[in-house]
């Protein structure tokens, strides 16, 4: 199953500082999404925000036409919204199966611990280790196996290639696309854009906070985004 999400003027704060304004997007059944833009743009507020994470916030966003609920991270869940955080954030306490069964919910749907072992054959050789006994590539596969559990209908992933290798971040990407074919819709946080963007059917990039370009993944040139990352004209 599919849904669509529709964010409709969108504002948002910590505390009295406001992170996200006047931000709309949309993204339909199966479609995917690259968000980019600088540090401090506001993209991990977005993705954190969908996942109830953040509870300050003004606008209206709809999954299916139905209201998201504000601030509640369980009703995102049920919505069909999982996040693979940036850092991870793996709990060490546990077991690395541990980690896939604390992210499974009622939801149906096809990701169970057998199906996230065959999307990441190396989870299951350690699925008794703990996460920091882990590479950094196995951390990440394990951060989204976890979110997968949850059988999520779009899957949030915040910095998903930092610190990465080359080698690694093509396998990682090559696992995306096999959820994909899932019927899962991505939205990818990454500082490689031409990688995020050759995984996504659209792109928005944001600028301290505004979304300053919106457009077909496909074909957007460079110089359309560095302008949009840093708000300086573009190049004739
Ligand atoms: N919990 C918080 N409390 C206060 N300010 C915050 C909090 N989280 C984020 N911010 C601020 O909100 C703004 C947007 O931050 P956010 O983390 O969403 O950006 P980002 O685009 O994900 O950046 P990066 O590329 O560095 O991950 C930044 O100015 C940041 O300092
Ligand atoms: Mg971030």
């Amino acid at each position: 199953m599919t849904i669509s999400l529709r964010i409709d003027s969108l504002s948002a704060w910590h505390d009295q500082f406001q992170a996200l304004r006047d931000v709309s997007l949309a993204l339909e059944p199966g479609q995917s999404l690259a968000l980019v833009g600088a540090n401090g743009a506001g993209k991990s507020t977005l993705l954190r925000l969908l996942c109830g994470l953040v509870p300050n916030w003004q606008g209206e966003i709809t999954l299916d036409g139905k209201p998201l609920a504000r601030g509640n991270p369980r009703a995102a869940s049920s919505a069909g919204l999982a996040l693979v955080p940036e850092g991870r954030l793996l709990f060490d306490s546990l077991t690395v199966e541990e980690n896939l069964l604390v992210g499974q919910s009622a939801r149906k749907g096809p990701w169970d611990l057998a199906t996230v072992y065959t999307l990441f054959p190396v989870l299951a050789e350690r699925r008794l280790q703990r996460p920091s006994t882990l590479s950094g590539g196995q951390q990440q596969m394990l951060a989204i196996g976890r979110a997968l559990s949850a059988n999520p209908d779009i899957l949030l992933c915040d910095e998903i290639s930092l610190g990465l290798s080359p080698l690694v971040v093509g396998e990682v990407y090559a696992a995306l696309a096999q959820v994909r074919a899932q019927g899962v819709s991505l939205v990818i946080v990454d500082q490689d854009v031409s990688r995020a963007c050759a995984a996504a059917d659209q792109v928005v990039c944001l600028l301290e906070g505004r979304v300053s370009h919106q457009s077909a993944a496909q074909g957007v040139t460079a110089a359309a985004l560095k302008a949009a990352y840093f708000g300086v004209a573009t190049e004739q």
